[in-house]
């Protein structure tokens, strides 16, 4: 089954957004599969955003990031990736459907609640950077045969 990696930055935890976050990928259907809270170090916030290096926001997005804890996930379901980010909303909470999470809960893109992968190929990459791979789990979830036949 496909997988992403989600993270709350530390604007959604400061602002007590975790639960309501969480919340709506519970309630979509998609399965949790992997969850913890930690402060991320210089090595692994530029190397997250390594595509990004060069660029004036690159610098002020890793210190960010290592500024207080972030929530990292990995979570599970037919065409999650894609869907994820729709529900996520645009880069900029500005441009964002107000449906959507940064839309709803954001006002600035250097504040934007919520990291999700954008394709198949970063989510792997991801996933492997802020978990190992026994810190993925794997269990039957409740109610799986309401979603899908
Ligand atoms: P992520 O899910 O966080 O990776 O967002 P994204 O894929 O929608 O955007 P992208 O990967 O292009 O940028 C990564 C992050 O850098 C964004 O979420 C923003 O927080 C920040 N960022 C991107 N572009 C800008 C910009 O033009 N200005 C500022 N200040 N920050 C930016
Ligand atoms: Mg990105």
């Amino acid at each position: 089954m496909e997988r992403t990696f989600l993270m709350l930055k530390p604007d959604a935890i400061q602002r007590g957004l975790v639960g309501e976050v969480i919340g709506r990928f519970e309630k979509k259907g998609f399965k949790l599969v992997g969850l913890k809270l930690i402060q991320v170090d210089r090595a692994l916030a530029e190397e997250h955003y390594k595509e990004h290096k060069g660029k004036g926001f690159f610098e002020p997005t890793v210190q960010y990031i290592m500024s207080s804890p972030v929530v990292a996930m990995v979570w599970e379901g037919k065409n999650v990736v894609a869907i994820a980010r729709e529900m996520m909303g645009a880069t900029n909470p500005a441009n964002a459907n107000p449906g959507s999470i940064r839309g709803a809960y954001a006002m600035d893109i250097s504040r934007n609640v919520i990291h999700g992968s954008d394709s198949v190929e970063s989510a792997e990459r991801e996933i492997s950077l802020y978990f190992k791979p026994a810190e993925i789990l794997h269990y039957a979830k409740a109610g799986e045969e309401w979603l899908s036949e």
